[in-house]
């Protein structure tokens, strides 16, 4: 099993309701670990490279207007399965879907203010990652628990 690294936007929701630290602590307590963290200001140019796939979507302009409206944070973790974990972690994209104990399906009733933001795939995961994070912002740290964290042979 490969140790992946994936991309998370928590969104102005997430930070506007004070919901950063129980986010955080969903991600960490699951035994995924912290690669990088910052908080910064989206502009329009960075979510029309973002969310290309998304421009000529009706709810677009919606969609840029929220995600520039305050600052988000953006991480980066690491983990066996990292990108499928924290999507399952996530819940699908209309809160309203997401079963209670996922992170939407606990702090969201909306398709847009969803709290959380993942990567996809792991192909979008390294294209994501690079977007957000310059090299020397990210950090391949030892965590003394991870021999609890995983098996051996998980963290290949
Ligand atoms: S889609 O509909 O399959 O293209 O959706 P998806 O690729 O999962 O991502 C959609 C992102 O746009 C945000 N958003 C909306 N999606 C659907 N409908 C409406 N009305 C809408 N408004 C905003 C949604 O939160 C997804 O954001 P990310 O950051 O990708 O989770």
């Amino acid at each position: 099993m490969a140790v992946e690294q994936t991309l998370i936007l928590l969104k102005p929701d997430c930070v506007q309701r004070g919901l950063v630290g129980k986010v955080v602590a969903r991600l960490e307590e699951r035994g995924l670990q912290l690669s990088g963290l910052k908080m910064m200001h989206l502009n329009k140019a960075k979510c029309d490279e973002h969310y290309a796939h998304l421009t000529a979507k009706p709810f677009y302009p919606g969609l840029v207007s929220f995600m520039t409206s305050s600052p988000i944070v953006a991480m980066v973790v690491s983990g066996p399965e990292a990108v499928k974990v924290v999507r399952d972690m996530c819940g699908p994209t209309n809160a309203r879907n997401a079963a209670p104990g996922t992170i939407r399906g606990d702090f969201s009733l909306s398709t847009q203010y969803n709290i959380i933001h993942a990567s996809d795939s792991l192909e979008t995961a390294v294209k994501e990652v690079a977007r957000f994070f310059h090299k020397e912002e990210l950090f391949a740290w030892e965590r003394k628990m991870d021999a609890l964290t995983a098996a051996p042979d998980e963290k290949k």
